[in-house]
């Protein structure tokens, strides 16, 4: 393949960046995107801090020789362990991370109960510690770890009768303990937004940080004009074809996907290239 026009790079660990991504395209239609996900290490939450950000800074150095402008981490645990050390390692880039979004629903709640709905790197990394000692101490903040979403997510299960009971399982006493807002702080779960309405009843809001994520987006991106036509370019180091059905099914989108692999076995040895 040959090096993109400028672009904006979004990562993740699989599927879940495609929910920003959506926003992206939604409301920058004519910006050339470039999505990477690491299905080859999926699931990231249950990993520790230190190897998720080598990871990440390796899909951050692949996007960038792409021809990533802008690189979106569309990830919440790659931003809590690896947006500090992206933004010190490539200060010439503007990075845009993602965070539980517990200011907002804050805000807005009516009963002082709010859910979060995450995955454990999230849930202890310093993004969502910070939100909860800034934001947290009027309301009564009650976290879940829900990490069999990411894989429900990932097999598109969500309109299956056997995902509901997984879905009610985090949900249930969550609303019963009075939650009316949940925020979903991974960006998997927004692809199981109707299932977790479903579970939770009409009158609770779900809080998804996707369309701000692509509104900074669009804020950072550095001043050089977007091309007329936008062209988007997926690239996983899981499977192609179960990527493609994936974009099909989750974006109604028709696409290529090419395989990209892994090399090294240190820290910081690790580097992706094309695959072929
Ligand atoms: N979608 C990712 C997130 O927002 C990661 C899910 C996972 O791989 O555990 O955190």
């Amino acid at each position: 393949m040959d090096i993109q026009p400028p672009s904006i790079g979004v990562l993740d660990s699989g599927i879940g960046g495609l929910s920003v991504l959506r926003e992206i395209h939604q409301l920058l239609p004519e910006y050339p995107t470039l999505y990477l996900a690491d299905q080859a290490h999926l699931p990231y939450g249950p990993r520790p801090a230190d190897q998720i950000r080598a990871f990440t800074l390796a899909m951050v150095r692949f996007l960038l020789s792409q021809g990533a402008v802008v690189v979106v981490m569309a990830c919440h645990a790659a931003s809590a362990a690896a947006l500090q050390a992206a933004r010190e390692r490539f200060p010439q880039v503007p990075f845009v991370g993602i965070e539980p979004a517990v200011k907002p629903a804050a805000a807005a709640t009516r009963s002082g109960v709010i859910g979060v709905l995450t995955t454990q790197a999230t849930a202890e990394g310093i993004f969502y510690r910070r939100a909860l000692a800034r934001y947290g101490a009027q309301v009564r903040v009650l976290t879940r770890l829900a990490p069999e979403w990411v894989l429900l997510a990932e097999q598109g299960a969500a309109d299956l009768s056997q995902a509901q009971p997984v879905i009610q399982r985090h949900v249930q006493p969550l609303v019963a303990a009075g939650a009316d807002h949940l925020v979903l702080a991974c960006t998997h779960f927004p692809f199981l937004a109707s299932a977790i309405q479903q579970a939770a009843g009409p009158q609770v809001q779900l809080v998804d940080p996707g369309p701000a994520v692509a509104r900074q987006a669009a804020r950072v991106w550095p001043g050089m004009p977007a091309p007329g036509r936008a062209a988007h370019h997926y690239f996983t180091s899981g499977a192609a074809r179960d990527f493609e059905s994936a974009l099909k099914r989750l974006l109604g989108v028709d696409a290529h996907v090419e395989v990209v692999r892994w090399r090294g076995d240190g820290l910081e040895d690790y580097t992706l290239s094309l695959a072929g």
